[in-house]
């Protein structure tokens, strides 16, 4: 069976799953409730029911969005689930997003070329500045 993309955010235990297997860690099920019911857009790539790969748009719905948590299932990575994910979040911002308004995404390291093709290019500081973040630690 092949894959195919719904449009649609996964399920909390499903996301959970896929970002421990993609190596991003734990997340309580709460907090992964919630942050999915934030999102403004979710895409889910599925072989049968099974969740093998995911990206959300999140954002204020007028002037700044994020793309996050594009991840595909370390045994369907290379496969081009994740440029359909991609796609689809694309197609998503076209018919969506304002004109003049900022999409922003962090690339994990070493990441950055498969962003590139839908037009994401590192900030030289030039305009826009350069993207920073910090993560919250428990002291
Ligand atoms: C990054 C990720 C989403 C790519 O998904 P994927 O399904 O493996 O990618 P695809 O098979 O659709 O590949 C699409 C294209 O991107 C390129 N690509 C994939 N991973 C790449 C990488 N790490 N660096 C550069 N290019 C990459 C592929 O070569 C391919 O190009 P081609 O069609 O010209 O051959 C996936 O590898 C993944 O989930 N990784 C772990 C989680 C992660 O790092 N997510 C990104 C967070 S910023």
């Amino acid at each position: 069976m092949t894959w195919r993309l719904v449009e649609a955010l996964p399920a909390a235990e499903e996301f959970v799953r896929l970002r421990e297997r993609v190596g991003w860690g734990a997340v309580g099920l709460e907090v992964a409730r919630t942050a999915l019911a934030q999102s403004l857009f979710g895409v889910t790539a599925r072989h049968g029911d099974e969740l093998i790969g995911m990206g959300r748009v999140i954002g204020d719905n007028a002037l700044y969005y994020y793309i996050q948590d594009v991840a595909v299932s370390p045994d369907w990575q290379g496969r081009g689930v994740g440029v359909g994910l991609m796609s689809a979040i694309e197609s998503y911002i076209a018919a969506t997003v304002p004109v003049g308004s900022c999409v922003g995404l962090l690339a994990a390291a070493g990441k950055e070329a498969f962003y590139t093709p839908f037009g994401y290019s590192p900030r030289d500081g030039s305009s826009l500045g350069h993207g920073m973040s910090k993560v919250i630690e428990r002291a």
